[in-house]
């Protein structure tokens, strides 16, 4: 039997050094033993960095969902899948059987075919955490069809962004969607979007909240209907292990946001070894990620590695914030949750309103803690620990990113000792490596450096869609042989790592990347603004809030400031989303610059943080008298 499920550190050790000693064989005993396979593999892994250019499992044959649903028929045919706790604190939660799942999944899949989706087609799915979402994105991969799931809280111009860059066919979303008190537009959003997306020629709308909405003749169907004409079983495509899976966008330093693209076997493999092993699951859990499918952690642990595992693994449509801020702990006591998986950033803000609403519920069915997304503060960390976990429950702070599929630096469970805010060791086949700046691997133990990954993993991205030279430019030329992640880290006395946080110009804010290139060029379509610049600052419950320069085309003394900051992030909202707006913006007559013209972000950062006592030497600035006077008005 190969080590599908390890149990304590010493097995962790064991396991970890086979799985660096001899990668393939390993891999290949995880892959022969614990799934199903049409044809197996003529090579376990090919690998070159330069390219970069990775292939896991290749020769094989599959389908993932039919590792998620078929295969579990016999044995688990009525157990649950899905739980879904809706929005409505008063409406039923739905239990998905994986019979049913299946057979829903199936329906949904020959729907598609009915609208013309074959294998390869990308399809965009616009849609809140309703089961149609889970559903509509394994009915994609039952028939081959790539799927590019967008955020619901995305924009109308940050969705058609993404379906040009995908080149989708067909978008599946919702007539609305409901967030707490609120009820959102979805379908508005999405007939905004299709007027600058030519290559659309089908949308789907699930029913959600019967809202009133506009139909368009020709393009637009109402999903029920088709649904009610399909049959319930559909056979399988047979797809090859490197075939395409999905499309995950994310925001780059610069530029366009980058699809990242997820190929078949590696990625069904790893994310379910990964899941089996990280939140310690055992067969009668009841798992809950509060993430939403529009993120990774959504693709990876509510659907793809929990399904692909046989559990239940629960959705959750509402906020945690409403009716009250007990609602995650009502649920928890409500479906005897087993293993809990959110972000900092939740932590926080529920940490905020006291521990009444928490010491109401019984949360004695919790095993696991997990966080993922953002560097967790201490406090954050003992106050999950205590309150969440009565210190029995492991916290497994899990990091990752979506270039790399799967969880790569975790504690395991009742096996690693935990330490707060630290990631701890790597995952079984991570090779993790920190780089000085010079290029240079440093081996020793307490050292900090760029985080890079030395060694193939089976779920890395393996291209940025329709840009490979982006793709090697951003993660494969900063250092030769080497996956750069963009994150800074430590490494401790005993080599357990701790994620300092992005070294470049990517932002968390709530645990979402923010580029800032793309809030800037928002800002910059304001009539009024001439140049800006954003940095990141600290905040208590987002970790990061955005703090905007904004320099105006005049002086902007004669304008009502306030109103025009109002405008700025009403830009940034319609451009981007409400996730992106800024939290400061303070308006400049100028921007820091080098001599060659680049904005010093250094400096505007260092103010920001309230730290323009430790600006350095700013005398060969291009435009030094300009730093007074933002320190002089810092907000
Ligand atoms: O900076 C790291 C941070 O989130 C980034 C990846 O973001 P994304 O692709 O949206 O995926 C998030 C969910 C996997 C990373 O480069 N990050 C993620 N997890 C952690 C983290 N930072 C510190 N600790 C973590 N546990």
């Amino acid at each position: 039997m190969s080590n599908y499920h390890i149990k304590s550190f010493e097995e962790y050790f064991q396991v970890y050094r086979k799985s660096i000693e001899n990668p393939e064989g390993f891999w290949e005993e995880i892959a022969e033993e614990h799934f199903t396979w049409r044809k197996k593999w003529n090579n376990v892994l090919s690998w070159d960095f330069t390219k970069p250019e990775v292939k896991w499992f290749e020769g094989a044959q599959l389908n993932i969902t039919e590792n998620c649903l078929d295969r579990h028929l016999s044995t688990r045919g009525d157990k649950t899948a899905i739980l879904f706790e809706p929005n409505d604190p008063n409406a039923p939660a739905e239990h998905i059987t994986y019979k049913q799942l299946h057979e829903r999944v199936c329906k949904f899949a020959n729907a598609l075919k009915s609208k013309g989706i074959q294998k390869g087609d990308r399809v965009c799915i616009y849609l809140p955490m309703i089961p149609e979402l889970a559903v509509s994105v394994l009915a994609c991969a039952r028939i081959g069809a790539v799927h590019s799931v967008v955020f619901a809280g995305f924009s109308a111009t940050a969705l058609s962004t993404r379906i040009n860059d995908c080149d989708a066919k067909m978008v599946i979303t919702s007539d609305g969607s409901y967030r707490g008190t609120k009820t959102i537009d979805l379908k508005g959003i999405v007939d905004e979007a299709l007027e600058d997306c030519p290559g659309v020629d089908s949308v789907l709308v699930a029913k959600r909240i019967n809202s009133g909405i506009q139909m368009k003749e020709g393009r637009d169907y109402w999903l029920q209907s088709l649904l009610d004409d399909a049959y319930g079983d559909c056979t399988i495509e047979i797809m090859n292990a490197e075939d395409p899976l999905f499309i995950l966008y994310t925001s780059g330093s610069t530029g366009m946001p980058k699809g990242m693209l997820h190929t078949t076997a590696g990625y069904m493999v790893y994310s379910a070894y990964t899941f089996k092993n990280v939140f310690d699951y055992r067969e009668n859990d009841v798992y809950w990620c509060t993430a939403d499918i529009g993120w990774i952690t959504g693709h990876s642990y509510i659907v793809y590695g929990p399904l692909v595992n046989g559990a239940t693994t629960v959705m959750f449509e509402g906020v945690p914030s409403y009716p009250d801020f007990g609602r995650f702990w009502k649920i928890v006591e409500k479906h005897k949750i087993t293993q809990f998986y959110t972000a900092p950033t939740a932590i926080r803000a529920l940490a905020k309103h006291g521990t009444k609403l928490v010491e109401k519920h019984d949360l004695s069915s919790l095993k696991v803690l997990g966080t993922v997304g953002e560097p967790i503060n201490e406090e954050a960390w003992h106050w999950y620990n205590e309150n969440i976990g009565k210190k029995k429950s492991p916290i497994v702070d899990t990091w990752w990113q979506t270039e790399t599929g799967g969880i790569m630096i975790t504690p395991i469970p009742f096996s690693t000792p935990t330490k707060p805010t630290y990631a701890t060791l790597p995952f079984i086949g991570i090779q993790p490596a920190l780089m000085d700046e010079n290029g240079n691997e440093l081996n020793d133990n307490q050292v900090d450096g760029r985080l890079c990954i030395k060694y193939p993993w089976p779920s890395m991205a393996r291209t940025i869609w329709g840009n490979h030279q982006r793709y090697k430019d951003t993660y494969f030329s900063a250092f030769e042989n080497m996956y750069f992640t963009g994150d800074g880290a430590l490494r401790d006395e005993v080599g357990y790592y701790r994620i300092t946080g992005r070294v470049d110009d990517v932002i968390i804010v709530s645990g979402h990347n923010l580029g800032t290139a793309p809030i800037e060029d928002a800002i910059n379509e304001h009539q009024a603004v001439a140049e800006s610049a954003i940095v990141g600052f600290p905040h208590d419950v987002k970790g990061n809030a955005l703090y905007g320069y904004v320099t105006l085309k005049d002086s902007g003394e004669s304008r009502d400031q306030d109103n025009l900051r109002k405008e700025i992030n009403q830009l940034i909202t319609d451009r981007i989303g409400p996730i992106a707006k800024l939290d400061k913006i303070q308006f400049t007559n100028g921007l820091p610059k080098t001599r060659s013209g680049k904005i010093m972000r250094r400096i505007l950062r260092k103010i920001a943080f309230n730290e323009a006592d430790q600006l350095g030497d700013i005398s060969t600035l291009l435009n030094p008298e300009v730093v007074d006077e933002i320190i002089t008005n810092v907000i």
